[in-house]
């Protein structure tokens, strides 16, 4: 039986998307490999949000093309984002290039002929295609796919099509599948996650059902978008048990009028607004986002806004980029008025307040008592486990005779930015 190895980069739909084609392959007779030097079919699941990305594959690419001088019928290919970006423009380098809408008939075409296929469908959810799970506590689930938001810096509506949700059926399912086969946590996944909707199933109404499904502790959900917030989604946050006091709401800028130019569909005070509704209602809750320094027409006091609202909000974690011109967008055709010297300065910047607020959050849980769902080892100290509080952040504590997958209550003795210290 032919083997395929599948590398994956990107966002955690790309990584569902990898256990997508994982299941699908592996009813069609593929065996996994989990070395490329073993495989008869690598396979790059890519991602296309910033050029840093792409350049990556570029360089991983080179270094994979060695095997094939080895094993001439190797087939290397791209999937994901970056597949649909470059389209046909990669075929001389590569045997296959396969969209993320296109992976229904990755078997067949793998047993053909080098092909593209970087159609997108405005229908296909990968309803019916179980996927095949990786180890851990925790089950991804897509629960819609595509955006229509169109951000004027973003390429996701470009290279993912259309926006269209997963049946609330087959979601459903899915969630009883994972607890069934031992998950403890489902994290629904979805560009523009909370404007979810199958028919008279919202976003709030899908949490409402999940969370009545037995054998499942935790529920979390990623990337919700502040303009698609609905009271009817932050109360269901606040009424499901089992729905995680923990959100990664994008930001992206601290002032509106670069808002409005990224066509964000939201001002800095309205998303302050809806920070304080999220916080009324959900006690403890922990808050994150990505942040864009750099934007065409940012300005140093634009920035500053930035830096002002990061420092109103209090964020647990952020993730912070430098804008990257993509191709297709609106913001492409707009002069970049930030250099690079500048660019760097301002992310250093918010990293440096973001890692400072880090800090004080995490020393404040010092003394306190965290539920943590236990994951695996800890990489650091050894013999230690480590997992996930109710907040998202990683907690590591004694071995003692805690198992992954199991719900420990410790007192946390120690914090740093990124990691809570259980006692011994
Ligand atoms: N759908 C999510 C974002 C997904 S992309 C949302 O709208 O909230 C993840 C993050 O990558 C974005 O939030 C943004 O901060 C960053 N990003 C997207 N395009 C970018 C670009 N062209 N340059 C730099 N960062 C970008
Ligand atoms: Fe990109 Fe905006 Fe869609 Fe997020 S909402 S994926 S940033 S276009
Ligand atoms: Fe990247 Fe595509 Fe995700 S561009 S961030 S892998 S949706």
């Amino acid at each position: 039986m032919p083997s395929v190895y599948i590398e994956t980069y990107g966002c955690q739909m790309n990584v569902a998307d990898s256990e997508l084609m994982r299941g699908h392959l592996a009813r069609s007779g593929y065996t996994a490999a989990s070395d490329p030097a073993e495989a008869d079919v690598i396979l790059l699941n890519t991602c296309a949000i910033r050029e840093h990305a792409e350049e990556r594959i570029f360089g991983r690419l080179g270094t994979l093309a060695q095997y094939k001088l080895r094993k001439p019928h190797l087939q290397i290919g791209l999937a994901g984002c970056m597949a649909q970006h470059f389209r046909d423009r990669l075929l001389d380098r590569l045997d296959f290039v396969v969209g993320p809408d296109a992976y229904r008939r990755l078997p067949e075409l793998l047993s053909g002929d080098p092909f593209v296929d970087v159609r997108l469908d405005r229908e296909e959810t990968y309803a019916d295609i179980a996927p095949e799970r990786g180890d851990g506590v925790r089950a991804w689930i897509t629960i819609m796919r595509g955006c229509d938001k169109f951000c004027t810096f973003c390429i996701v509506p470009f290279v993912r099509g259309r926006e269209r949700s997963v049946p609330a059926s087959a979601v459903l399912e899915q969630v009883r599948d994972a607890a069934a086969r031992g998950y403890r946590e489902v994290v629904f996944l979805g560009q523009t996650v909370n404007a979810y909707r199958d028919g008279d199933t919202d976003f709030a109404a899908l949490l409402r059902a999940a969370d009545a499904i037995d054998g499942i502790e935790r529920i979390r959900f990623t990337s919700p978008h502040p303009s698609d917030m609905s009271d009817a989604a932050i109360a269901a946050m606040a009424s499901c048990a089992k729905v995680s006091p923990q959100l990664h709401l994008p930001l992206q800028s601290g002032s509106t009028p670069v808002l409005e130019r990224m066509a964000r569909g939201y001002t800095a005070d309205e998303y302050l607004r809806l920070v304080e509704r999220l916080r009324a209602a959900v006690p403890e809750l922990a808050l994150s986002t990505d942040i864009i320094v750099g934007f065409p027409g940012e300005t140093e006091r634009d920035f500053e806004l930035t830096l002002e609202l990061m420092r109103t909000v209090r964020y647990d974690s952020a993730f912070m980029f430098k804008y990257s011109r993509r191709d297709h967008t609106r913001a492409a055709k707009w002069d970049e008025t930030v250099d690079e010297v500048d660019k760097t300065r301002r992310l250093q910047a918010v990293i440096a307040l973001q890692e400072h607020v880090a800090a004080e959050i995490n020393a404040g849980w010092i003394g306190r008592e965290v539920e943590v769902l236990v994951e695996g080892p800890a990489k650091r100290p050894a013999g230690w486990l480590a997992g996930k509080t109710p907040q998202f952040k990683t907690a590591v504590l004694p071995a003692g005779a805690a198992h992954c997958g199991d719900l420990v209550r410790v007192r946390v003795a120690d914090a740093t930015a990124h990691t809570l210290i259980a006692a011994t």
